[in-house]
């Protein structure tokens, strides 16, 4: 269909010729006027929770550069919140959750999430959605329980996730109900979003990369494999993108098992080898080095032009290779948008 949104050509794998441009995390910190807004708000999950603030810092980084697609403003921790879990978020800290040390803390979760806790975030797409720009597609998200699992175990984020790890060795019946728990939670999440007016899913593993294969196999591969076949029996015709960071050589599990339509390609993969292996059986997203984008100049240009020929021939959506940080100036966000627009056209 030539009138059709960019981003969803590429997801239906279509080759164009400038790939549709989104950013992780581009409604943050890096912008101005999210911090003026952020500011307002009494606490991060108050300001997750505003209907009109979150549709509003959605909206910004697509006034401001064009993205080919909004992604819903909130975040991956509402689903332990909506599980009854204490979160809160520090300013300069992160995330701080009541820990989850025993097997026996588990029954203090609600048996299922609370999709009435999350009614403001689903108020929020309507918002967002009547406000979009013909061009622009909308994604939702929520974190894949392994990763979401992680943060609810340590109560914080870590550099390896070692608690959940060892939680996961010692207790794996224990481990595997929390995994469960969070895999009907985030069907139930996604299928609701798509129903109040997102177009896209995006699921963060964030923290895939840590697992050795066995474990990988576990707790990344299988409930991602569930959410996304009962998603699409649920809701067809929703395209999904896995971001399943630090996947490394489990891509090529991932493209011939997951049944995702895009995958997400982390900072370290090389571009070149995830073309070439997976050879038009998927749309692959990424992987530009976020601190390429905070240093801008020559090696931002060639790192740009490296991944637009590596995937020249694939379908591609560009995207950094995690998200963009909050010391990113904004007039290198412009020039990677110039230069990803103007290569080709
Ligand atoms: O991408 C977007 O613009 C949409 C919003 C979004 C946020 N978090 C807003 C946010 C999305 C998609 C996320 C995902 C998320 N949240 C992930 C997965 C992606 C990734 O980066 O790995 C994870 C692991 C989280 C958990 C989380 N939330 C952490 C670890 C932190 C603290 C670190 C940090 O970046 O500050 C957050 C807070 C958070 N989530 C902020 C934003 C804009 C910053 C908080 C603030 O503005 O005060």
């Amino acid at each position: 269909m030539i009138d059709e949104k960019p981003f969803l050509s590429a997801l239906r794998r279509e080759k164009l010729p400038v790939p549709p441009i989104w950013l992780m995390r581009q409604a943050g910190r890096y912008l101005p006027e999210y911090r003026e807004i952020r500011a307002k708000a009494t606490s991060f999950l108050d300001f997750c929770y505003s209907p009109a603030s979150a549709a509003e810092v959605t909206l910004q980084p697509i006034r401001r550069f064009g993205f080919d697609a909004a992604i819903l403003f909130s975040d991956i921790l509402v689903i332990p919140d909506a599980l009854g879990q204490k979160v809160s978020f520090e300013s300069g800290a992160g995330p701080r959750l009541d820990p989850i040390e025993q097997p026996e803390q588990l029954a203090q979760l609600k048996a299922a999430i609370d999709l009435e806790r999350l009614a403001p975030v689903f108020e929020a797409i309507d918002r967002v959605k009547g406000a979009l720009p013909a061009q622009t597609a909308f994604i939702g998200f929520c974190g894949a329980p392994w990763t979401v699992a992680s943060y609810m175990i340590a109560g914080q984020g870590t550099p390896d996730q070692a608690p959940a790890r060892l939680f996961a060795y010692r207790h794996p019946e224990a481990f595997a109900k929390l995994i469960a728990l969070l895999t009907e939670a985030s069907v139930a999440y996604l299928t609701r979003q798509i129903d109040a007016g997102v177009e896209v899913i995006q699921i963060f593993d964030s923290w895939a990369g840590v697992l050795p294969t066995h474990e990988f196999e576990n707790w990344v591969f299988a409930p991602l494999r569930e959410i996304v076949s009962r998603v699409k029996r649920q809701r067809p015709g929703t395209p999904i993108i896995a971001f399943v960071r630090g996947a490394g050589t489990h891509l090529t599990q991932l493209v011939e098992g997951l049944g995702a339509d895009a995958y997400g390609l982390e900072t370290a993969a090389d571009p070149v080898w995830a073309a070439r292996e997976t050879a038009g059986r998927a749309t692959l997203q990424g992987n530009l080095d976020p601190l390429a984008l905070v240093a801008g100049g020559a090696a931002l240009d060639r790192e740009i032009d490296a991944i637009l020929t590596a995937f020249a021939d694939h379908p591609h959506i560009f995207n950094l290779g995690h998200g963009i940080l909050p010391q990113t100036p904004i007039a290198h966000v412009e020039r990677l948008v110039e230069r990803v627009r103007g290569a080709k056209g």
